[in-house]
C-alpha cells in the first residue's frame, strides 16, 4: 500500500556487487555498505525509475540508509566514465569539518601514538630483497648535484623523446638511484616522541614515511654493466639481478612508445601495495600511492637532467605484461609508472614526427 504520494528516485551514487555470493548495495559518497536482498534488489530497481513510498519493511530500511533523493539523478558533468567517479567520489571525505577545538590536540596525538604502537607489531617488509645476483654500484658521487643550480635544473628539465644509441656511465646510473632511491639520513631517523623507527627517509616525501615504492632498472647500455632487469636494494644501494632483457625492445612494453628504445636505461616504479594496505587500509590512500611515485619521477628527472642527461616518462603500458617481466607477486606488487634516461637532443617530438613536421613545414 502507497501511503506517500511523494516520488523518491535512487541515488546514483551507489552500486550492487557480490562478496562471498551475497549482493551489497554500496553507497560510496556515503562510504556505506549494506546486505541486500531479492526484495530490496527489485524494490531498489522500481525507486531507479522514481517511486512512490510504501508502507513496509523493505520501503522502511531503504528510507533508512539514505539512498533515496527527492529526484531523478541529475547527471552531473563528469568526463570520465563510473568506474572514475566511483573512485573519486568514493575516496573523497565524507564527512563535514569538526568545529576548531585545541583541546582536541592532545587526544588526536595519543590516539596517533596509539594507533602507531598496535599497527607496528605486524609492520610489512620495507627493507626489500628479492634475492639475485648482486651487482655493486659505485658510490653515488653527488658533487655534480651539489654545484647544479636547482632553477636552472628545473628550468632545463624536458621530456625528449629523441635518445642517441649512446653508453652512460655506471656513476651516472648510481648517483641518480642513490639520490632518488636510496636510504638517506638513517641516523637521524629517530623519534622524539616514542613512535618506533621504521624505514628508512628518501630524498622525496612519502605518505606516511612507507617508502611504498621499489625500482626495477631496465639497463640497456650503462657501461660496466651487463644488460638486463634488475631490483635496486635501497638501503644497501646495490643491483640485483631479476632476468635478462627481453628479445624485444622496451616500447613493446610502452604500448609502442618507439622512442623510448634508444633510452640507456629506465627505472619501473612499483608500488607496495602491502605496505599502504598495513598502515592506511582504505582506498584513499591509492591517491597517495600515486602521489609518491610522482614525486619520485620529478626527483629522477632534476637528478638526471643535472647529470647531464635527457627524461622520459610514462604511465601508458602493459602492465600485466611488465609486472610478469619483474616476477611481482600481484596483487601486492604492480607496476604503476616509467622513467628513463640517455643521452638525446632534448627534443620532445620523436624523429619520425619531426620529419613529418619539416615536410609538412
Ligand atoms: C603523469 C605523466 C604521464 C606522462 N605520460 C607520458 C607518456 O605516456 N608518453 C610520453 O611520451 N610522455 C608522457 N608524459 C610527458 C608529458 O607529455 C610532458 O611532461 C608534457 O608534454 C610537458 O612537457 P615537458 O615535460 O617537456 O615540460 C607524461 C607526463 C606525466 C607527468
Amino acid at each position: 500500500m502507497e501511503t506517500n504520494e511523494i516520488k523518491k528516485w535512487l541515488s546514483s551514487d551507489i552500486f550492487i556487487f557480490f562478496k562471498q555470493g551475497k549482493p551489497y548495495l554500496w553507497d560510496f559518497r556515503n562510504h556505506r555498505q549494506f546486505e541486500i536482498s531479492t526484495e530490496d534488489f527489485s524494490r531498489l530497481s522500481e525507486f531507479a525509475e522514481g517511486s512512490k513510498i510504501k508502507q513496509d519493511k523493505v520501503d522502511q530500511a531503504i528510507t533508512e540508509a539514505g539512498i533515496l533523493t527527492d529526484g531523478p539523478s541529475n547527471e552531473e558533468e563528469w568526463g570520465w566514465d563510473f568506474l572514475a567517479r566511483i573512485y573519486h567520489i568514493g575516496t573523497s571525505h565524507p564527512n563535514a569539518p569538526s568545529p576548531y577545538e585545541p583541546s582536541q590536540h592532545i587526544e588526536y596525538a595519543k590516539s596517533y601514538l596509539d594507533f602507531c604502537q598496535s599497527i607496528h607489531a605486524s609492520s610489512p617488509q620495507v627493507l626489500i630483497k628479492k634475492g639475485g645476483t648482486k651487482n655493486l654500484l659505485p658510490t653515488p658521487n653527488y658533487q655534480e648535484l651539489i654545484n647544479a643550480s636547482l632553477w636552472h635544473t628545473l628550468v632545463k628539465r624536458q621530456t625528449c623523446r629523441d635518445f642517441y644509441d649512446e653508453t652512460i656511465s655506471i656513476e651516472s646510473l648510481s648517483t641518480i638511484l642513490g639520490g632518488t632511491l636510496g636510504a638517506v639520513d638513517r641516523g637521524h631517523y629517530d623519534s622524539p616522541v616514542g613512535v618506533q623507527r621504521f624505514g628508512y627517509r628518501r630524498t622525496s616525501p612519502s605518505a606516511g614515511g612507507l617508502q611504498a615504492t621499489e625500482g626495477y632498472v631496465w639497463v640497456r647500455k650503462v657501461k660496466d654493466i651487463t644488460p638486463g632487469i634488475y631490483h635496486y636494494v635501497n638501503d644497501e644501494h646495490y643491483l640485483e639481478e631479476i632476468s635478462p632483457l627481453p628479445i624485444d625492445p622496451l616500447s613493446t612494453l610502452l604500448c609502442n612508445q618507439h622512442w623510448c628504445d634508444d633510452l640507456a636505461f629506465a627505472i619501473f616504479f612499483v608500488a607496495k601495495f602491502d605496505v599502504m594496505w598495513w598502515k592506511y587500509p582504505h582506498s584513499r590512500a591509492y591517491r597517495p600511492m600515486l602521489m609518491d611515485i610522482g614525486h619520485l619521477s620529478q626527483t629522477f628527472q632534476l637528478l638526471a637532467t643535472a647529470l647531464g642527461l635527457q627524461t622520459w616518462l610514462t604511465g601508458y603500458f602493459h602492465d600485466k605484461e611488465i609486472n610478469n617481466l619483474l616476477k611481482l607477486t600481484e596483487p601486492k606488487e604492480q607496476v604503476i609508472f616509467v622513467v628513463g634516461a640517455g643521452h638525446g637532443s632534448g627534443s620532445g617530438y620523436d624523429r619520425t614526427v619531426r620529419r613529418l613536421l619539416d615536410e609538412n613545414s
